[in-house]
């Protein structure tokens, strides 16, 4: 029998592995990351579901050292010096469902990058905190264009411990 790569268990649990084994980076080494790989990534983004698929992302590379600074210094949850950064922005000219619906989209385009990322090699960590106002402007971003979500990427400096997760047995409230 011909068994499909989606069937078989070494591909199932290749994914678990790396959905298990990423970890956010705060501490980066001083190596370049080429744009090239950063485009992965976002090919990867732009595969994630959206509802009535309206991709509601658009996305900013920065590997610009001084503007990697800038963005910094007004974001106080990034830490470490990441050689490269990934804005993930809500397109509001593609907003026809609920804004904060499509925060769900932009979560999942986000987890793409981070998944994938890990199974290249490359650390990442999401960044919430910043001033979003201050990053547009920045970046020079069009009024439709919000920052949503920073990533940081960069390759992992060492390999932190996994912070504990709630055990299954907690997190299912009810089986039918
Ligand atoms: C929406 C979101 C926002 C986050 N914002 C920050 C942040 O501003 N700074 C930071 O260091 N980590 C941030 N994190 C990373 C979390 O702290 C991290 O995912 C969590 O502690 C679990 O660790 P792990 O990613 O290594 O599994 C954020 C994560 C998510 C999903």
């Amino acid at each position: 029998m011909n068994m499909s790569r989606r069937d078989s268990s070494e591909y199932s649990s290749k994914i678990l592995e790396i959905i298990r084994e990423r970890r956010s980076i705060r501490e980066f080494r001083d190596e370049e990351i080429p744009v090239e790989d950063l485009k992965l990534l976002i090919e990867a983004a732009r595969w994630a579901p959206s509802g009535s698929n309206l991709q509601p992302w658009k996305f900013v590379i920065v590997t610009d050292k001084r503007l990697v600074k800038a963005i910094k210094l007004i974001s106080p949850g990034m830490f470490g010096e990441p050689p490269a950064l990934i804005i993930i922005c809500h397109d509001l000219s593609r907003a026809e469902l609920s804004r904060e619906l499509q925060l769900i989209d932009i979560g999942a385009s986000m987890q793409n990058i981070l998944l994938y990322a890990h199974a290249l090699g490359l650390g990442t960590c999401p960044i919430a905190s910043f001033n979003s106002e201050g990053i547009a402007e920045l970046l020079e971003l069009p009024d439709h264009l919000k920052p949503t979500i920073i990533i940081s990427v960069g390759k992992p400096e060492r390999k932190p411990s996994p912070p504990e997760r709630i055990p299954l047995d907690k997190l299912i409230v009810k089986i039918y």
